[in-house]
């Protein structure tokens, strides 16, 4: 352990494939990663690990996982869990197909679909509703960053998607921290203004739900994680883990970044 603050805190590592992947090419992913970590990686005591497929290959992918410790996660969920949502898939029906956790909020939905503050509050609250753990999404554009507008936006989205929850429910949160400069660009936020965003969200966790529950909370890094930054910034004390985009999608450099959050132990 790096510090005390980490203590409760197991480090989590999701893989997500984004709009990637045949059914086949998925279950070889799976197949492919499973044997890059069969070297105790993934023990009790190691990183939970996390891949979020497409929709459709979530039945496949969740069959190539049985019998392993990694566990499979939804990209998106609407908030209603059923009706006339023609396209949509709900909270209930990603737990029928056994999900962990569903991702909520990615900057790409936000940005090329339209998901507001508004509809994240929705989705993060159908979900923890259901029992769906939501990995919430946060993040700030290049040009909120030049401004010197990242804390205020990057709290601001973070306060928006959890407003009206219980701490019950409050405590199953994960929350991710992307810079949307830095997601698939190459260049990811240091390991030094990573760590100030996260100490900034416990922080705001913690002045409006209480230290416990702050303290507990899982923050990962998301942007151009790749194997010879993740554990730099998974080192950092308010850094518990990493949502990994394209990286995700390669057994050897997936497993390398795994094997980074093991260390940070
Ligand atoms: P990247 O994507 O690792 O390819 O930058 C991260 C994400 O979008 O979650």
């Amino acid at each position: 352990m790096s510090n005390s603050q980490t203590q409760s805190r197991r480090p989590l590592v999701a893989g997500n494939w984004k709009l990637h992947k045949t059914l086949g090419e998925a279950r070889e992913l799976v197949a492919a990663l499973i044997a890059e970590l069969a070297d105790g990686a993934l023990d009790a005591a190691g990183p939970e690990v996390v891949v979020a497929p497409v929709f459709t290959a979530l039945s496949s992918v969740r069959d190539a996982l049985r019998g392993s410790p990694i566990t499979h996660a939804a990209q998106d969920l609407h908030w209603e869990a059923t009706g006339a949502f023609t396209g949509e898939v709900s909270a209930p029906l990603l737990l029928d197909l056994d999900c962990a956790y569903v991702i909520v909020g990615h900057s790409e939905r936000r940005q090329f679909f339209g998901d507001s503050d508004e509809a994240v509050r929705k989705k993060a609250a159908a979900a923890l509703q259901a029992g769906l753990p939501p990995i919430i999404c946060v993040g700030e554009s290049l040009e909120q960053r030049q401004a010197g507008d990242t804390e205020t936006h990057v709290l601001g989205q973070l306060r928006a998607a959890l407003e009206g929850l219980d701490p019950e429910a409050l405590a199953r949160v994960v929350i991710a921290y992307e810079p949307i400069w830095a997601i698939g660009t190459g260049h990811s936020a240091s390991p030094e203004d990573a760590q100030a965003v996260h100490a900034a969200i416990r922080a705001a966790v913690a002045a409006d739900h209480g230290q416990a529950l702050a303290s507990g909370m899982r923050l990962l890094y998301g942007g151009s994680v790749k194997p010879d930054n993740a554990a730099t910034l998974m080192a950092q004390p308010d850094i518990d883990g990493a949502l990994v985009g394209g990286a995700s999608l390669d057994a050897n450099s997936f497993a390398a970044i795994v094997r980074a959050a093991a260390i940070r132990e």
